[in-house]
């Protein structure tokens, strides 16, 4: 798939943009890169316009001088997306689907940017803030990286990302997310650490989003259980709920099958 560019805070981002119809934006999650959406972009390009970028630092996207030290916001990714629909003259409200990470970076794109909005795909996320202890342990991760110079310590992730059985049979999954956290940059992964060390609790403000919503599931996500998230579609005014059946975190990369026939019907059901 060619790879688009654009420039937006003295940054370079790196984004595929493929296929026509109602735009549809996919952002990925931590720390991974645009490819984790590969199969849905190849799904959904022959009725839409799919637009998957490299968050900052991450991929083939740059990062600005003191993001890894400073963390950079779930509001500040989201204000990169709106200035890549602006790069890419896209003026009509976007489907955003957001996976975990992206998922925290759609809750913000949804509370502050709703004009560019038309509908909402909460995908293998949370609403809740952090812990103490889980915002410690991503600034053990920060500082590890840095110092070791290399993305080694966010290997110790994958048994948490995949369901055991997708793990335990290895394939072509499993492999792929090998790939892509390998290809994580210290500076991305710190700089991501800490910014959701620090996002908000957006559980009281899910009222406020009035779009449609999907917000879909791995039957055995072990980082955004299903139980969370059925909470997450109740407090949204308008959501759907679908369970993805054989699939932990990870449920786009492990079963794109069934993934991609819940995001083509909810697409189908706005139209
Ligand atoms: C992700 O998949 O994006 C991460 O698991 C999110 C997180 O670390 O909270």
């Amino acid at each position: 798939m060619p790879v688009k560019r654009y420039a937006h805070a003295d940054i370079d981002f790196a984004y595929v943009d493929e296929g026509t119809g109602p735009p549809v934006l996919l952002v990925h999650g931590f720390p991974l890169d645009r490819t984790m959406w590969d199969a849905q972009v190849a799904a959904l390009s022959t009725d839409f316009r799919v637009l998957a970028p490299d968050l900052r630092g991450f991929g083939e996207s740059g990062i600005g001088p003191g993001d890894a030290d400073d963390g950079v916001s779930m509001e500040t990714y989201a204000a990169d997306l709106v200035a890549l629909l602006d790069a890419a003259g896209v003026s009509e409200p976007v489907v955003l689907a957001g996976f975990s990470m992206g998922g925290y970076v759609g809750w913000q794109f949804a509370l502050q940017h709703v004009d560019r909005l038309r509908a909402l795909v909460a995908c293998d996320t949370r609403a809740i803030a952090d812990t103490d202890e889980a915002a410690a342990n991503r600034e053990s991760m920060a500082t590890e990286v840095l110092a070791a110079d290399s993305s080694a310590a966010a290997e110790g992730m994958i048994p948490k990302l995949i369901a055991p059985r997708t793990l335990e049979f290895g394939g072509p999954a499993v492999a792929r997310l090998m790939e892509m956290i390998g290809r994580a940059t210290p500076a991305g992964i710190a700089a991501a650490q800490r910014g959701m060390a620090v996002r908000p609790d957006v559980r009281q403000q899910l009222a406020e989003i009035a779009v449609p919503a999907l917000v879909v599931v791995g039957e055995e996500d072990a980082i955004s259980p299903p139980t969370e998230m059925a909470e997450i579609a109740a407090a949204l005014p308008d959501a759907t709920f679908v369970e993805i059946p054989t699939a932990g975190h990870m449920s786009p990369l492990e079963n794109p099958g069934d993934f991609n026939a819940a995001l083509l019907d909810f697409l189908a059901s706005l139209s």
